[in-house]
């Protein structure tokens, strides 16, 4: 079963698209199936991976959710755009936007993202989702959806109003009991400048009010125009430049989230070991992913 993890920040334009998208394609490079899914009704993600034509995708994460409401059965790849860098991904356009409103007398309209990650997550070792900069009900999905929340944030003062409000999410949701095992994947530093000591002293800052509970990732991500160029061409900073300072970073990071995530599943396995028929029980096998198209 796939880890999910929501990429999220209350705050706009901090980078978490970007990070999204390079570190998904950091994961796939790195011999991980990586499913990302757009759940942002601006698009970005999608555009910036070569779809611009946002209008005329014939389905999209929104017509996902659709078919869940009307509890419509349809084949769970559909809709889902194989890049060329080796990742997935699951559109979504404006039609995303009017989601709130429509289902506001719908019941279980938080777990309706949850539904489709558990119907595709033996497909794939990653599912990350590209949130969109609030606290409504898409963000909500992604967070019961989600194993872990991952926040990519500048160092600048109102960061810390941006981690503030992630972990107040954080702990409405675990604690009504939607998703009460949802962790912290970690903070990312993104569109960072080395020469700032101002940017050292906020990180600082960070690392002090919040490294006792949130993983603080290492590597910081450079501010770089290469990131926007690459984003324009609808490609990663690894097809786009191989020799881009912010392709270790982003490497390191990936290799950090998958060593994690191979600890976890140990421990989980000693303890299957340790309690025959214990834990959440044995997951299915990850299938080919061709059985499922028949
Ligand atoms: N490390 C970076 N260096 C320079 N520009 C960046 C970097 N990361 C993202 N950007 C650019 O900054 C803008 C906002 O980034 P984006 O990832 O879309 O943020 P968000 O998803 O949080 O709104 C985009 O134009 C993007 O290409
Ligand atoms: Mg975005």
């Amino acid at each position: 079963m796939a880890r999910t993890i929501a990429v999220s920040n209350h705050k706009g334009g901090v980078g978490k698209t970007a990070t999204t998208k390079n570190i998904g394609i950091a994961l796939a490079r790195q011999g991980q199936k990586v499913l990302l899914i757009e759940f942002d009704p601006q698009g970005n993600l999608t555009v910036g991976l070569g779809y611009k034509n946002l209008d005329e995708l014939p389905f999209t994460i929104s017509d996902v959710i659709m078919k869940i409401v009307n509890n419509e059965p349809f084949d769970i790849m559909q809709g889902i755009l194989s890049h060329e860098e080796g990742i997935d991904l699951m559109p979504a356009n404006h039609n995303l936007s009017g989601f709130e409103a429509s289902l506001i007398n719908e019941l279980g309209r938080e777990t309706l993202l949850k539904r489709y990650v558990q119907a595709v997550g033996d497909m794939y070792d990653f599912i990350l989702i590209d949130c969109q900069p609030s606290t409504n009900i898409l963000t909500i999905n992604a967070f019961v959806a989600a194993d872990s929340i991952l926040i990519p944030t500048q160092a600048e003062e109102y960061s810390k109003d941006g981690i503030e409000q992630m972990k107040s999410l954080h702990h409405k949701i675990t604690a009504s009991g939607m998703n009460e095992t949802l962790k912290f994947e970690g903070i990312v530093f993104t569109m960072w400048d080395r020469q700032t000591r101002y940017a050292n002293r906020i990180k600082g800052e960070i690392i002090e009010m919040y490294g006792g509970s949130i993983n603080i990732f290492e590597p910081v991500i450079p501010f770089t125009v290469r990131i926007r160029e690459a984003n324009d061409k609808g490609i990663s900073i690894f097809a786009y430049d191989e020799k881009s300072k912010a392709i270790e970073p982003f490497e390191l990071i990936g290799k950090e989230i998958i060593s994690n995530e191979s600890r976890r599943q140990e421990s989980r396995n000693q303890f299957r070991r340790l309690v025959p028929g214990g834990g959440a029980g044995t997951r299915g096998k990850k299938q080919d992913r061709k059985a499922v198209h028949r």
